[in-house]
């Protein structure tokens, strides 16, 4: 029987088998074993559906049709229970996810020639922060999903707990870690004893010291970095001629959160912004909203201000091209401008990562290694913010975007 890993994550996913005895990812556009979480319904040519980059780039080229990312998200919250239009059909989001998973299950079965029923799935610690029973039913649809989709035998691990199988690959001696995983959507850390002597042992469970969890994510910078310093181009925090009308807040927050974009697509919204157009002491701003709307350019914004999110873990400064929205316009975001965006947001970070040490009855000086994995682990802020929930730590991990996809794998191996 082969069994297979599956990283479903918020923002990229991977799905591996175990091939001549070595974890293999499978390849799932082109060569890339990596790709977006993002679907993409085709409604020129009706029922065709598109996956990462390709879904990206018909969504960028214009195609008519709707863009969903970061679905993730929605399995901890209420909107897993929603429907979207797609093409003139009501389809629960649920189904979206239940589709793109099917997509990498034939992925696999391809690469492995045959037909696979058993996964190895990983899930953040958390779902949901502070309600177990939303946790709990967050898990309960991921493994509906998996079973509609085809797999009979699903287990479940933790994100970290598999990121931390992989690097124990690569470990000399035996040593405590703190694995952080910063991914799209949640962080997630484990505390473990790694070790050379401890990879072929079965029972890994009193090397695992503590879990812990939270839902910041990279999703979460994006939209903080889009509030602070696009949106107030957009007419955020701008003012009505008529001081008692209320800019619609709401709206900014929709647009600027992945997985609610495509709910601001509305005629409803649109009225109400034509009508706040005429309303705003400075109405240019408020009709790029407007545009942003009516022309369904959210996902386009939302991309500007990641890339820039991107850029700034390596620059001080980072332009957010808009010419899509009107000619010659760039905004330009400072990675100070960012750190104060998301400066709670690092508070938590540091706070789950030494409550997570203290879960597992250590002393932060007892950590020897904080193993760094997730593509938000490559922002300045929040290395300093988990490297001081553990200073004297050497930190290791290169914040790949493989290391739970791998362990996983190698886990359905071990089984
Ligand atoms: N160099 C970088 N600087 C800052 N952020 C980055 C960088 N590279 C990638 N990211 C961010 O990392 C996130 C994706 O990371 P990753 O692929 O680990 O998440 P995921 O596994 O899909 O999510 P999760 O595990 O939370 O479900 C995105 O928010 C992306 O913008
Ligand atoms: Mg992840």
């Amino acid at each position: 029987m082969i069994a297979c890993g599956l990283d479903f994550g918020t923002s990229n996913s991977a799905i591996g088998v175990v091939r001549d005895r070595a974890a293999a990812l499978a390849p799932l556009e082109a060569d890339n074993t990596l790709i977006p979480s993002a679907v993409f319904f085709d409604y020129e040519t009706r029922g065709r559906v598109l996956f990462g980059n390709e879904a990206i780039s018909a969504y960028v080229g214009q195609t008519e049709g709707r863009l969903m990312r970061a679905l993730k998200s929605i399995l901890g919250s209420p909107l897993i229970n929603e429907e979207t239009v797609l093409g003139g059909r009501k389809v629960p989001l649920r189904e979206v996810v239940e589709i793109f998973v099917r997509h990498l299950k034939q992925k696999a079965e391809a690469f492995a020639g045959h037909e696979i029923t058993s996964v190895v799935h990983g899930r953040p610690v958390r779902f949901v922060d502070d309600d177990d029973r939303a946790d709990a039913r967050a898990q309960a649809v991921l493994e509906a999903i998996a079973r509609r989709a085809g797999f009979r035998d699903v287990v479940f691990v933790y994100e970290p707990i598999a990121a931390a199988h992989q690097y124990e690959q690569t470990v000399q001696k035996e040593e405590l870690v703190l694995i952080a995983d910063i991914g799209g959507g949640t962080s997630d850390f484990s505390v473990v004893r790694v070790g050379p002597q401890h990879r072929g042992r079965a029972d890994r469970s009193k090397d695992v010291l503590a879990n812990a969890g939270v839902r910041v994510g990279g999703t979460d910078f994006d939209a903080a970095l889009n509030l602070a310093a696009v949106m107030p181009h957009l007419g955020l925090g701008t003012e009505l001629i008529e001081k008692n009308l209320p800019m619609p807040n709401a709206l900014y927050h929709e647009l600027a959160t992945w997985p609610t974009i495509n709910f601001a697509y509305t005629y409803r919204n649109e009225r109400a912004l034509t009508e706040l157009v005429s309303l705003a002491c400075e109405p240019e701003k408020v009709e790029r909203l407007l545009k942003v709307v009516r022309q369904r350019l959210g996902h386009r914004l939302a991309f500007a201000v990641e890339d820039a999110k991107i850029a700034l873990s390596a620059e001080k400064r980072a332009t957010v091209p808009l010419a899509f929205l009107e000619a010659n316009l760039a905004i330009t975001a400072t990675r100070a401008d960012f750190d104060r965006a998301i400066e709670a947001r690092m508070d938590r970070l540091h706070k789950t990562a030494g409550d997570c040490i203290a879960a597992a009855g250590l002393k932060s000086a007892a950590i020897d290694t904080i193993f760094l994995t997730g593509g938000s682990s490559r922002v300045p802020s929040v290395r300093a913010a988990i490297g001081r929930a553990a200073p004297s730590a050497r930190l290791a991990g290169g914040s790949d975007l493989l290391s739970v996809a791998l362990g996983l794998t190698q886990m359905a191996g071990n089984q």
